[in-house]
């Protein structure tokens, strides 16, 4: 059944039909069209725009309807241009008379607003538990692996030592912007667009304070165009899920370099991993390569939706109908990958021997060498030169610095005393990083501790 038949004197082409149509993809959000249909009648029986007697029939009718969607006794069908029509097209059927004064005071404009602003809401308090999920999953990492000591890199080069714990709390750093940022988003979009009618609001008393408040809003939007108009909070929620996905996505590149057979940090569980239908003895990171892919997919829906927004003129046009596909896809990708990202990382294990002995083995400790004779006096530009040269003696005898005698030192530098052994020790290096934000294990324990607050509140 068609919402606007009167004007037309043919049918709609069949392609037409199904080009424009969208119950395929907005019956994902039957359940707050539903929703938002409630408070409206509410609202217009309160105002005295409607009856008490059809308020009741049509809330109970929706109730109905709501029930039946959800035990499967009534189907979606495609006859039907989008789930706003479906859901007034049932409740005619069985209601009669009363269900035709639902759309009273409304446009679909501001009802698929409110719908998507519904939906999309509901989404951002799940996404938020995941991440938080996740969050709480790297906090017991790093409780447990505070002392586990492991090359620090750049440029994928051995550089400084660090601990495990450190490297897991940048990725909560960036999890905990990623949690803030979607907090952010909840806030902002949070005005309720319903009253706005097609464009121009309407000529009924509707109270629009009382339906944001009964759909659980800080208030209504104030501006009727920007309101059947307004993207933005997809679009930002997009670039949000996009950045979650590029920090994922990161995360799973050095974890699957962790679980190669050089590395071998970490190794992924069984129950996390693949094999090969030819090579027997393979165990394949797929999880995190997929994940890891899936970042395009997100990034793609982002720039799709800031691509249809840029030539819209006010107020609503058709083209917006494309927000929904793209935007449903990413938050169910997204929501996909937090929970089999957190799901890998805690069945993972952690390999505090090979991270130690790879610290270990690839002059980590050069810098901490260096800082060894300024504290004793020489400028660091020579000491920075000093060094080098100790670097090349151990390379060359395949040695590390921790090996060398220390008449081999002196013969660089007379400088270097006994104690060069203790400066240049893992534990040293690390335990001497205590400026908070550092490794060592005092300023790690004070933002263990502010994390765990940030987590409880
Ligand atoms: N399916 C439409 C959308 O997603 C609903 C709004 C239709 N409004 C209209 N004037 N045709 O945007």
């Amino acid at each position: 059944m068609k919402l606007w038949g009167g004007r037309f004197t043919k049918e709609t082409n069949q392609l037409v039909h199904n080009f424009n149509a969208s119950i395929s993809f907005d019956q994902k959000f039957y359940h707050q069209d539903i929703e938002g249909s409630m408070a409206h009648v509410k609202m217009l029986a309160k105002q005295g725009i409607l009856t008490e007697e059809d308020r009741d029939a049509i809330v109970n009718g929706l109730m109905g309807i709501r029930k039946d969607l959800e035990n499967g006794t009534l189907l979606i069908t495609a006859e039907h241009e989008d789930i706003h029509s479906f859901v007034e097209a049932v409740l005619t059927e069985r209601i009669g008379e009363a269900g035709k004064r639902l759309h009273t005071g409304r446009s679909r404009n501001d009802q698929v607003a409110l719908d998507m602003k519904l939906y999309t809401r509901d989404e951002i308090d799940e996404l938020s538990g995941l991440v938080k999920g996740l969050l709480t999953e790297l906090l017991k990492v790093m409780e447990e692996h505070i002392d586990t000591y492991m090359p620090g890199f750049t440029h994928l080069q051995k550089a400084q030592p660090i601990t495990l714990a450190h490297h897991i709390g940048a990725y909560f750093e960036m999890f905990d912007r990623d949690f803030s940022r979607l907090s952010d988003i909840r806030k902002r979009m949070n005005y309720c667009p319903l009253g706005s009618g097609a464009l121009a609001g309407t000529t009924y008393p509707l109270d629009r304070e009382y339906t944001a408040e009964l759909l659980g809003f800080d208030g209504p939007t104030l501006n009727s165009m920007d309101s059947v108009a307004d993207r933005d909070y997809l679009i930002e929620l997009l670039s949000a899920l996009s950045t979650i996905a590029m920090h994922l996505s990161r995360f799973c590149e050095e974890i699957i370099i962790w679980n190669t057979n050089e590395y071998r940090f970490v190794e992924i569980d069984d129950s996390y991993s693949t094999g090969s239908s030819i090579m027997p003895q393979k165990k394949n990171p797929d999880i995190a390569e997929l994940i890891r892919g899936k970042a395009g997919r997100v990034y793609g829906a982002l720039v799709s939706i800031l691509t249809t927004m840029k030539g819209i003129p006010l107020a609503y046009n058709k083209d917006m109908q494309e927000d929904k596909e793209l935007t449903f896809d990413a938050i169910d990708t997204v929501k996909g990958c937090l929970a089999l990202f957190t799901g890998m990382i805690s069945s993972m294990s952690f390999r505090k021997d090979v991270m130690e002995a790879s610290a270990k083995n690839g002059f980590t400790n050069a810098t901490d060498a260096a800082d060894y004779l300024v504290n004793h006096g020489v400028p660091f530009r020579d000491a920075h030169g000093i060094v080098g040269q100790l670097v090349l003696f151990c390379i060359e005898k395949g040695i590390a610095l921790d090996d060398m005698t220390l008449e081999e030192y002196k013969a660089i530098s007379p400088v270097f005393e006994q104690d060069i052994y203790d400066a240049i020790s893992l534990k040293t290096c690390v335990e001497k990083r205590m400026t908070i934000g550092a490794p060592g294990q005092e300023a790690m324990k004070k933002v263990i501790e502010i994390y765990k607050k940030k987590l409880e509140a």
